[in-house]
């Protein structure tokens, strides 16, 4: 069972956790597309997906990062960062990484493709998006991660990203602030960046936002959380706060729609760039 340890320190109405049970997920389809869009986390303990899980049970790879690699990023994303397609490529790259042998690379390459199908046909039907991601960015994260800045992701418009520990080990998050608690405590400086963009007539994106916020929130204080083996989360990372404080072994699902295959149209990422400007 995960296990949340609140910060009193953390003074702004921060993220809710929204435990979710496997078979309940459908019946609940609104609340959950209510509580993504609010930023919210949503976890759904012993998630079990229609593979072998024993298919999981290696040992972490036991290696550093390569220097000037980013500790929160992927080590198979920057192998293959010119190999298309990439999801493919990540998945086989990172089976290389386990087994020597094709028979048992090609047998773990293939359970995760049908996780990564699984997982797509889960947000298909809790978003009712149509049409197949734009972009598939799911990696498997079979090295150990140390302590990350806390960060929003950047990404184009929303980003459909749920993380499975597949660890003995607790997956540690830190979290706290979403986008909206994000913008109205960095209210000045915010819009100070943004009216100094647009004097210069330079386009803000946004991703060029959440670079500058990160800058903004890298020291803030955050709830630590644990979540246990099997435990699934989904959020929007783009608009969540969040920070791995360690972990082992997990899957990153990460979807990106267009706007138009996206019904609901407070998912896309236009909403987000919009909110800010409510507030000045
Ligand atoms: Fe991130």
């Amino acid at each position: 069972m995960a296990k949340v340890c609140w910060n009193k320190k953390l003074k702004v109405n921060s993220v809710k956790i929204l435990k979710i049970k496997q078979n309940g997920l459908y019946n609940n389809k609104r609340l959950i597309v209510n509580q993504f869009l609010a930023g919210n986390i949503i976890l759904i303990e012993d998630f079990k997906m229609p593979i072998n899980l024993e298919e999981f049970n290696f040992s972490p790879i036991n290696i550093s990062m390569p220097k000037g690699i980013n500790p929160g990023s992927n080590l198979f994303r920057e192998y293959n960062k010119k190999t298309k397609p990439i999801t493919k490529a990540l998945t086989q790259n990172a089976a290389n990484f386990i087994y020597k042998y094709p028979e048992q690379r090609d047998r773990l390459t293939k359970t995760m493709m049908k996780c990564d199908d699984f997982v797509t046909d889960m947000f298909k039907t809790l978003f009712s998006l149509e049409g197949t991601p734009s972009l598939n960015g799911t990696t498997w994260r079979f090295t150990k991660t140390t302590k990350q800045n806390y960060h929003l992701d950047i990404y184009t418009g929303s980003a459909f990203r749920a993380f499975w520990n597949l660890s003995d080990k607790p997956r540690k998050w830190g979290f706290g602030y979403n986008a909206k608690h994000i913008f109205e405590k960095y209210n000045l400086e915010l819009n100070t960046f943004i009216k100094d963009k647009e004097i210069s007539g330079e386009k803000i994106s946004q991703a060029s936002l959440n670079a500058y916020i990160n800058q903004l929130i890298s020291d803030e204080e955050t709830h630590k959380i644990e979540f246990d083996k099997y435990d699934l989360w989904i959020c929007d990372t783009v608009k969540v706060g969040h920070q791995i404080i360690s972990g082992d072994k997990l899957a990153a699902f990460t979807y990106l729609f267009k706007k138009e295959q996206i019904p609901i149209p407070i998912a896309n990422g236009m909403n987000y760039m919009n909110y800010i400007k409510t507030l000045r």
